[in-house]
């Protein structure tokens, strides 16, 4: 400790015209005592490195920047420490260690399956050589030849199947580490015999290259290279050379490991993307609001089998706010319903795909988040010129009453088989008539969305477990938890969602607790969930006159005042319900995280808990229509003592209970 107070005290007198107080003492002291010591000797190694780093890096700041080293705080999320400037040059916003920490668990689990895929890719590609040896001793001695070498037979029998059955485009999707079971099983042929006839053996997995597109301070960078293990090389970029700068400072702060496995480069990300075709195994695109200019090399730039991990925060441009922007970006045309942010994460996956195929790659998304203000969707890339063809089938247009908010899928692509032979064909359409058939009004048509699965829930439960197993490496521990469990109780097959305060609002009658809707539902026999999108939501894949039935019955038990009859909520209840619904309540009706009262939404920790503008700007009407009102609202009213009643998130209870 007086050691330590000794070395602020030289820093201090080294500076001399600066006053160290925004990188205070406090902070120096813990910096020093972080180095964890073994024996004295190490203790004194270690502390005369750290001595030596630390004058370095201040040395370095001192040198490069021209203000005064007042304006510097040290910043700590996680492992990582970051020395941020006052006048915010580069970009920091500390509600995302939700979307950091949330990554840095999809990491951990992304590196732990790539190992377990290798291990079966090779026990598989083992076993093919076995019974390629037996098979080919068996002829051998059928046709009473002399007997070759193993290796020898592998090559000529590889080479020739796999010339004949396989296409460029499968070798090139098998020719690297698979991703999920279902695409070492298609690859397996292929893939494992062409390694074989080059004789390359046992191929060792090399740990996971990074690349952070869109780095700022390397806060992210860092924290995967400092607390995620088995981790590789991970390259940080940005176009701004005072982030860059800021992030080269910030890898020398964070003392060896990071120095030893982050770069700092200081480039326009498409640019490294485009000529780093392929090379990464993991890309993270996190950038101010639309990823959508990035899209386009990101989707080259993954490994075969590797993962994209892509941040939207352009919400009011992808929920709808203007319709025609949100199409020039992400190629869909969003909605305006309650399931507006559920629609979001779906129109940035069905972008990605498309830019995927481009390319003849596809995605497997594994965990799509709605969060805070921003999506954030995790997917794997694979290449396969005939997976590719499936696309079609996983994107749908919605059609959106305008009445009564039922809503409809129109699926762009079917599929007929035949023996074996599988023929691709346009979707029949329209699934809606022009008016509803529920209240007599007209629809509005968005998407296409991505209407296959949004999570894998196997992935969701084993990340789950392991943030659980350790919870405090997690700073974010408490929320990312909440939302992990909802994820992994949504129904993963219905797109989007119902609001049941919306159906009540139609029929302008009171609403059932979620409970009594959910056992409705139940005891009509269709499945029911929540999601993890909004509080207030419900997945069913009871069809909308089921719904609209239940409703009725309700509405029976508790009568509504009378409604003009051109109202889509009289219109409805004009119609008897052909379903006798039950209230009676149903075992599943509580998810299992309810049932055991584990939280599944958590209200923000503090106010003004949302986007940042870019380091340094101003807030202008451009970012309040680009981001919303509601986004930039803390950013406006900085100086509120009290976030209005109005605006306080609703929360399930409002509807359970
Ligand atoms: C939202 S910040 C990134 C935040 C960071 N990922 C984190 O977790 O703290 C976006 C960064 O992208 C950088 N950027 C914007 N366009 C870029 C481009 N074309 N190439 C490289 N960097 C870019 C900006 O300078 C900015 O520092
Ligand atoms: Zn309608």
């Amino acid at each position: 400790m007086l050691f330590a107070e000794g070395r602020f005290l030289k820093l201090q007198l080294k500076l001399s015209t600066s006053t160290i107080t925004a990188i205070n003492r406090f902070s120096l002291l813990k910096y020093c005592s972080s180095f964890s010591a073994i024996t004295t000797e190490q203790v004194n190694c270690q502390e005369q490195q750290k001595e030596h780093t630390l004058n370095s890096i201040l040395h370095y700041i001192s040198s490069t920047m021209s203000t005064d080293l007042n304006d510097y705080k040290i910043i700590k999320e996680g492992e990582a420490e970051i020395l941020m400037h006052a006048k915010n040059e580069v970009f920091y916003n500390k509600t995302q260690v939700n979307n950091r920490d949330i990554s840095i668990a999809v990491l951990r689990e992304f590196i732990s399956r790539r190992e377990q895929e290798h291990e079966a890719t090779l026990s598989k590609r083992k076993k093919g050589t076995q019974k390629a040896t037996e098979n080919e001793s068996v002829k051998e001695e059928a046709e009473n030849v002399p007997r070759e070498t193993p290796s020898e037979n592998h090559e000529s029998n590889g080479k020739r199947e796999v010339e004949e059955n396989t296409s460029p485009e499968e070798l090139e999707a098998c020719s690297s580490v698979k991703g999920s079971a279902k695409i070492a099983e298609d690859c397996s042929t292929a893939g494992e015999q062409t390694d074989l006839t080059e004789g390359k053996g046992q191929v060792e997995l090399k740990p996971p290259r990074v690349l952070e597109a869109l780095s700022a301070s390397g806060l992210r960078s860092l924290r995967y290279a400092r607390e995620v293990e088995g981790i590789g090389q991970v390259v940080a970029l940005d176009n701004d050379i005072v982030s860059v700068e800021a992030c080269r400072r910030n890898i020398k702060f964070n003392g060896s490991v990071a120095i030893s496995k982050v770069e700092s480069h200081h480039v326009d990300a498409r640019v490294y993307m485009l000529t780093h075709p392929k090379e990464f195994d993991v890309v993270d695109l996190d950038p101010y609001g639309s990823p959508s200019v990035f899209l386009d090399s990101a989707v080259q730039s993954v490994a075969d089998g590797g993962i994209l991990m892509c941040t939207a925060t352009d919400m009011a441009v992808l929920c709808g706010a203007n319709g025609e922007v949100c199409y020039s970006k992400y190629g869909s045309y969003p909605l305006r319903g309650k399931y507006c942010h559920e629609m979001a994460l779906r129109i940035l996956l069905a972008s990605i795909e498309s830019h995927a195929n481009r390319y003849k790659r596809y995605i497997v998304p594994v965990l799509s988040v709605q969060m805070d203000f921003y999506v954030r969707v995790f997917v794997r890339i694979y290449t396969s010129a005939s997976a590719m063809k499936n696309t079609p089938l996983k994107l749908s247009y919605v059609y959106q009453c305008t009445g009564c908010d039922s809503f409809h899928l129109q699926p762009i692509g079917r599929t007929i088989s035949k023996n074996t032979s599988v023929r691709y064909l346009p979707g029949y359409g329209p699934v809606v008539p022009q008016e509803c058939s529920d209240c007599g009004k007209k629809f509005t048509m968005g998407g296409p969305i991505w209407s296959a699965p949004i999570h894998d829930q196997d992935w969701v439960g084993s990340i789950l477990a392991d943030v659980k197993s350790m919870k405090n490496r997690y700073p974010a521990y408490d929320r990312i938890s909440a939302v992990l469990t909802t994820i992994s109780e949504e129904l993963t097959d219905v797109p989007l969602f119902l609001s049941l305060h919306n159906l009540c609002a139609t029929l302008k009658c009171t609403s059932p607790s979620a409970v009594m809707f959910r056992s409705a539902v139940i005891n009509a026999g269709y499945c029911i969930s929540g999601t993890h999108v909004n509080p207030l939501g419900l997945k069913s894949d009871a069809p909308m006159d089921v719904i609209w039935d239940i409703m009725r019955c309700w509405v029976k038990n508790h009568p509504v005042k009378a409604q003009p009859a051109d109202q889509p909520g009289s219109v409805i209840l004009a119609k008897e319900p052909v379903l006798q619904a039950s209230f009676a309540r149903a075992i599943s009706s509580l998810s299992k995280a309810q049932a055991k009262k584990v939280v599944r939404f958590l209200p923000n920790p503090e106010r003004h808990w949302g986007p940042k503008l870019r380091a340094g700007r101003q807030i202008t009407s451009k970012h309040v229509s680009l981001l919303g009102p509601a986004a930039v609202n803390g950013a406006l009213n900085h100086e509120d003592d009290e976030e209005p009643k109005s605006k306080k998130p609703k929360t399930e209870n409002d509807i359970t209970s």
